[in-house]
């Protein structure tokens, strides 16, 4: 699956239902600002746990040594019990090869036996609504990000004026999910929809909806001219 692992595992694995999980090399987002985008959070492992049998386990190999401490951190009430190792690996993978090459040869290994279950409540599905404006003039179309707890980026907007339909990208970044999805202005009988654009595959998270509503602000203002915010 070419997906965000956080997104497949709430997603497409039922409870107890996988029995091993590896991670090789996973990306350790060294700089303190990019810390937020790791991904064995203790969010992640009690997802990992929930999907796992109860006499499964998860294996993590590491070529950096802070994200290794770092994850090892996480750990506590997650439900697994840990065993450490430094490994020469012989997994060959891209990345292995690329280490090697480069003169590591030592990896750090987590093994992870599950010990007691987590059960995890799939994330909040929003049902997301559809709106609709009386005019929108994309020309005047601005939009102000939010960035906090719950951050909604446009990254780009394109509009095409023969099929008279905008399309806005958004990096909606939530805790534990970071998502990317377009949403649509169609005009339809006289009137602008602003909807999540058709053939994505993405959780409809609270952020998800707040880029819906803030499109639909934008889209209001184009009226008036001020940017919504
Ligand atoms: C350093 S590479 C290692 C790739 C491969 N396992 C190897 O050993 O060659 C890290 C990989 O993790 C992927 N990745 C990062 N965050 C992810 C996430 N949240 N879900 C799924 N894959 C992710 C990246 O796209 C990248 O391919």
């Amino acid at each position: 699956m070419k997906l965000d692992a956080r997104l497949a595992f709430d997603r497409f694995f039922a409870e107890r239902a996988v029995t091993e999980i590896y991670s090789l090399f996973p990306c350790p987002w060294p700089k303190k600002a990019h810390i937020k985008n790791r991904l064995f959070t203790g969010g992640f492992f009690q997802q990992l746990n929930h999907c796992l049998r109860d006499d499964g386990g998860l294996r993590v190999v590491t070529d950096d040594r802070p994200y290794f401490n770092w994850i090892v951190e996480q750990l506590p009430g997650t439900g697994f019990a840990l065993k450490t190792e430094e490994i020469r690996t012989s997994f060959d993978t891209k990345f292995e090869k690329k280490w090697r090459q480069a003169g590591q040869d030592k990896f750090f290994e987590m093994r992870l036996r599950k010990v007691e279950h987590q059960s995890v409540r799939p994330k909040e599905e929003r049902l997301l609504k559809n709106y609709s404006a009386k005019y929108f003039f994309p020309e005047k179309f601005r939009f102000i990000d939010t960035v906090g707890e719950v951050s909604v980026l446009l990254k780009e907007f394109l509009f095409d004026p023969i099929h008279k339909k905008g399309l806005a990208r958004f990096l909606v970044v939530e805790p534990d999910l970071t998502q990317q999805f377009w949403v649509a202005i169609t005009e339809t009988r006289g009137a602008w929809q602003v909807s999540r654009a058709e053939g994505q595959n993405i959780i409809a998270t609270p952020g998800v909806e707040q880029a819906l509503e803030k499109v639909f602000a934008a889209v209001m203002a184009t009226e008036t001219g001020s940017a919504a915010g």
